[in-house]
């Protein structure tokens, strides 16, 4: 199957691949895994205290080149964004972007999980009462 130009982009060359501090209570961190294959995305958000600001943003994924793409691009759409902002990308955006083939929306999902576990844990760290993207998170 083709890649479409942007995925070949990210692909080739990934945007903010790497780890944040696990520890920090500024970081978020989303672990999720695609039941379909069995891929896996690891996103990490860290926020500003005061403004809520996602300021950096990384990930680590291990899977096929659609999942490092939308991940790639999701840390890029996340940062500059506030956390309720970040909130409202969904994966029908990113396949959009992306030009994703319907066998691979799933990958898309996995990025939109990532962001909303990223956010989940780092609201549960600062006991930011919100059930949206805690829920999300869970399961
Ligand atoms: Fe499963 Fe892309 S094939 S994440």
């Amino acid at each position: 199957m083709a890649y479409s130009d942007k995925v070949v982009d990210h692909y080739e060359n990934p945007r903010n691949v790497g780890t944040l501090d696990k520890s920090s209570s500024e970081v978020g961190t989303g672990l999720v895994g695609a039941p379909e294959c069995g891929d896996v995305m690891r996103l990490q958000i860290k926020v500003n205290p005061e403004t809520q600001v996602i300021e950096d943003a990384k990930f680590k994924t291990f899977g096929c080149g659609s999942a490092i793409a939308s991940s790639s691009l999701a840390t890029e759409w996340v940062k500059g964004k506030t956390v309720s902002e970040a909130l409202q990308i969904s994966n029908t955006d990113i396949v959009k972007e992306l030009a994703l083939p319907p066998v691979k929306i799933h990958c898309s999902v996995l990025a939109e999980d990532a962001i909303r576990a990223a956010i989940g844990d780092w609201k549960k760290k600062n006991n930011v009462a919100e059930t949206e993207a805690v829920a999300v998170a869970a399961h």
